[in-house]
């Protein structure tokens, strides 16, 4: 059994920790607001900390779930960061989803004081976390991944290094390309299938057995019919997500023409009050727009 920490107690990284816990590592929880963490002690055990660097004191792996990329670099090199807890020869494990520019820069900077890197962002969202199902993909050194990837398995159910720091964020930012077109493609249907007097349901049921079918459209269709959009992944944290892979396309030479559009289409999402909407709420725009 491993002695852990971690870093960001939110909506991901409540129940990732718990994870680790119930697997039997002994783990220490740090999160910003203290609420977060009592509520979390109170649940599980473990031991709580005032800052980043109390809760990596000691341990051999940091795992961290934050925001963004400024608030990985606060929690990992900020005045109470883990940088100042951690050990040589241990590893911090990154959950976030963030630029590989943010993950080449804490590796390098990791690095000089002997401790190891790895970003590993995930998908499968909140029931993903909950469940202990979700999926991993890792950027770093190999044998170091080996050594983290029996820990990271308590709530995962794939985990896979794709190469060097930064290849776990620009994994994840495929997986987001993705799922940008694919909720819009989705919203544009369903609301095709209301205007043309079908029941969209029983469209679902015939049209998920063959070719279209997607995750989004199993997990989604119901509540999208329904104009329900409090299910997961907010608008706020996916516009972060194709800022980066706009970002990143634009240094690679990709045009993401499809990409760019929904991410302003994500953006009147917001200017509709729907910054904590659920991604499936490009279907709210687009009866929207239907009506005007
Ligand atoms: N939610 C999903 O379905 C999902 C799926 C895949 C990936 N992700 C990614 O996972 C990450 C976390 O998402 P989430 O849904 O768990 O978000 P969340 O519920 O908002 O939690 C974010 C956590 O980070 C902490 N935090 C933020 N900025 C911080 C800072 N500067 N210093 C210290 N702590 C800070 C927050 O502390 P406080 O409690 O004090 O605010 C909170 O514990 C994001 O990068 C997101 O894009 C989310």
């Amino acid at each position: 059994m491993a002695k852990v920490a971690f870093l960001g107690l939110g909506v991901m990284g409540y129940p990732m920790a718990g994870h680790l816990l119930k697997h039997g590592h002994e783990v220490t929880v740090y999160n910003r607001s203290s609420a977060k963490a009592e509520a979390w002690v109170a649940q599980h055990g473990g031991r709580r900390c005032a800052t980043p660097a109390e809760a990596a004191t000691g341990q051999e792996i940091v795992f961290c779930c934050v925001g963004n990329d400024d608030d990985l670099r606060q929690v990992v090199l900020g005045d109470q960061g883990a940088v100042h807890g951690m050990a040589a020869n241990t590893v911090f494990v990154d959950h976030t989803t963030a630029s590989a520019d943010v993950a080449r820069e804490l590796a390098q900077a990791l690095d000089d004081k002997h401790i190891s890197f790895i970003d590993a962002p995930v998908s499968g969202g909140q029931a993903g976390a909950e469940n202990g199902v979700l999926t991993v993909m890792a950027g770093g050194d190999a044998e170091v991944f080996a050594a983290v990837k029996p820990v990271i398995d308590c709530y995962a159910k794939s985990a896979v290094l794709m190469g060097d720091s930064g290849a776990g964020q620009l994994t994840k930012m495929v997986n987001q390309i993705c799922i940008a077109g694919i909720v819009q493609g989705l919203s544009e249907a369903l609301s095709f299938a209301q205007n043309a007097g079908l029941d969209g349901e029983k469209v679902v049921q015939v049209i998920s057995k063959g070719a279209a079918q997607s995750w989004q459209m199993e997990n989604r269709y119901q509540t999208m019919l329904k104009d329900q959009y409090d299910f997961g992944f907010a608008v706020d944290w996916m516009r972060k997500d194709l800022g980066i892979a706009l970002n990143e396309a634009r240094r690679n030479g990709s045009t993401l023409p499809l990409t760019a559009l929904v991410d302003q289409f994500y953006a009147e999402v917001q200017a509709m009050g729907g910054n904590r909407w659920d991604t499936s709420s490009l279907m709210a725009r687009q009866k929207k727009c239907q009506q005007q």
